[in-house]
């Protein structure tokens, strides 16, 4: 095993960049956004959003700063073709919010229509339709729960509505869609989640109030535009932290990370299992916390993860439950359903992957127990079933190993890092002989 030593940059956060964009889009006059992904997704929002017909400028020559020229919150207009939201769900749930509401004077008749690829399409939408029509919306789904969504813009009304699950998505859905509705509207969400969408409307003037629970923001008129300075993806860290918790002697540094504390829940358990994970240099951008995370090989125990801590480590589930199954003792995850329902069933697609490399996984509705004490045996093809972050997974694991763990379409990393098995090789020496996925 090659410790894996140094610095590395990961792409911007892709949650924000996505709601820079939109933003951006609605607001009056030009904005620049600088530091977005680089990765499928965020583009098919910037695709969906030039659809729509919004003005977006290519800047700078690394091709992750984009100009937007604003519509006003109700001006997007209407597309010729269905609006192709990729494999991104963030793109499809925020976009039905905001769309709802754009009644720019384009007469009766407008409807929009969102689709996606494959995993999309099977990917649950009642959860925002439903208390979106609280607030007036129309929205129908032809086929069930499932994409394509149909919204048929009105005046929405702003009211108190409940999001019924964990979700930031359909929070800021509904944010949105109540920026444009008339009078108030209160989400209200039963643990709270990521919470970029209120942070980013209050830097752009909007009264956002939170208490207990609950979010309330009145309708208006106008977005000003804003430029904005994405900061690094913790997500995407997450994969370097646990490369370095994995292989000995190993000590990487990850600076410019947004470390919102909704965002860290995967730093917070990993300290409980004994991790050496330090944030340093942490200040304020943009309206998010950002720091350096500084990560070190170390002996992990296993833990008993408290459901309530779930929506602060979503993505990064597959990578505690990988680490755990390395861990000395048990492990369980519990609250943790919703991971069926992500680009992939991440419940099933990490369990075969940690099981293939010889791990105890028992599988759970709502998560997993593992036994761990694995040293992990590689030399096979792991099924990543299109998952950016399963894929991702099935390189980290495989570090750990004496032979490769090759994911079946390591093509899929691009949709949030292309550059991920790039900057993993560079960690490894100057060879990046054990690049997984090369
Ligand atoms: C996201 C919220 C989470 C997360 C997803 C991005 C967002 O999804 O899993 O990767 O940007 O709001 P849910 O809202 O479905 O939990």
């Amino acid at each position: 095993m090659t410790p894996l030593r140094g610095l590395v940059r990961v792409p911007g956060d892709k949650s924000i960049a996505h709601r820079a964009c939109l933003l951006a889009a609605l607001g009056s006059g030009r904005s620049e956004i600088r530091g977005l992904s680089g990765g499928g997704d965020n583009t098919s929002t910037l695709r969906c959003l030039m659809a729509l017909g919004v003005g977006v400028e290519p800047r700078g020559v690394d091709g992750r700063s984009v100009a937007i020229d604003g519509v006003g919150l109700r001006g997007l207009r209407a597309p010729v073709e269905p609006l192709d939201c990729g494999n991104s769900g963030t793109t499809m749930r925020l976009l039905i919010g905001i769309l709802a509401g754009q009644t720019g004077g384009q007469g009766d008749g407008l409807s929009f229509v969102l689709t996606g690829d494959d995993s999309l399409r099977r990917r649950p939408m009642n959860r925002v339709a439903k208390p979106m029509r609280l607030l007036g919306a129309r929205i129908e789904l032809p086929q069930g729960d499932h994409p394509p969504v149909v919204v048929t813009p009105g005046p929405l009304v702003g009211v108190r509505c409940e999001t019924g699950v964990a979700s930031a998505q359909v929070k800021s859905a509904l944010l949105l869609a109540g920026l444009q509705a008339h009078g108030r509207t209160v989400v209200s969400e039963p643990v709270p989640t990521r919470d970029h969408t209120e942070r980013m409307l209050r830097g752009l003037g909007v009264a956002v109030e939170v208490s207990d629970g609950e979010i309330a923001l009145i309708g208006c008129e106008a977005l000003p535009a804003a430029d904005w300075d994405v900061p690094g993806d913790p997500s995407s860290a997450a994969f370097f932290v646990a490369a370095a918790l994995l292989v000995p002697g190993s000590r990487v540094e990850l600076p410019d990370v947004c470390v919102n504390p909704r965002r860290t829940g995967f730093l917070t358990a990993l300290g409980l299992m004994g991790a050496r994970v330090e944030l340093r240099d942490v200040r304020l951008q943009g309206g998010e916390p950002v720091g350096t995370i500084v990560a070190e090989y170390g002996p992990l125990r296993g833990l008993a993860l408290d459901p309530a801590r779930v929506p602060s480590l979503i993505d990064e589930l597959p990578l505690l439950a990988l680490l755990a199954a390395t861990a000395e003792g048990e492990t369980t995850i519990s609250g943790a359903a919703e991971l069926a329902v992500k680009e992939s069933d991440r419940i099933v697609a990490t369990a075969e992957l940690l099981r293939q490399a010889g791990a105890e996984v028992e599988i759970r509705p709502d998560g997993w127990h593992l036994g761990g004490g694995l040293r992990p045996r590689g030399g096979f093809v792991a099924a990543c079933h299109h998952d950016h972050r399963i894929a991702m997974c099935a390189a980290i694991l495989s570090l750990a190993c004496a032979e490769r763990i090759a994911p079946d379409n390591p093509e899929a990393i691009a949709v949030s890092f292309p550059d991920f098995t790039r900057a993993l090789a560079r960690l490894s020496g100057p060879t990046g002989a054990r690049a997984p996925g090369a």
